[in-house]
């Protein structure tokens, strides 16, 4: 599981991966890697989520960076078997 955004919900989902036995990877510009691998999620770039997820998750806020950040190019970098997007991020989705 890869997830965009680890705060409050990004935090959740992640408990609830990790529960149920998956891997959990996060891209986060704020949060410390040591903060994040107390919620059993490993921190990693944009690149690792795109190249190392078989699920991605979206919570950030909407922002320039967060606006479109699932699209062709970035969907063309994903794994062969990245069967599921769930973007939960209120208006700020990041799909365009
Ligand atoms: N918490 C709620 O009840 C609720 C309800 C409806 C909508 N939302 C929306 O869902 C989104 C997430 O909510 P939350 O409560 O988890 O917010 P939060 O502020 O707790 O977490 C958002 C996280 O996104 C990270 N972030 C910011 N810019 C980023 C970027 N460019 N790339 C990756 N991560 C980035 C921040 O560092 C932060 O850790 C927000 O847009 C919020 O408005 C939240």
């Amino acid at each position: 599981m890869g997830i965009i955004g680890c705060g409050r919900i990004g935090q959740v989902v992640a408990s609830c991966a990790s529960t149920m036995g998956m891997t959990v990877i996060g891209y986060d510009p704020i949060m410390p890697a040591d903060e994040l691998a107390e919620l059993h999620i490993t921190k990693t770039d944009l690149a690792g989520i795109w190249k190392n997820s078989d699920f991605i998750t979206v919570h950030t806020p909407l922002t320039p960076e967060t606006t479109n950040l699932l699209n062709d190019a970035t969907f063309a970098k994903c794994k062969k078997g990245m069967s599921s997007v769930v973007p939960l991020v209120g208006s700020g989705s990041g799909i365009p």
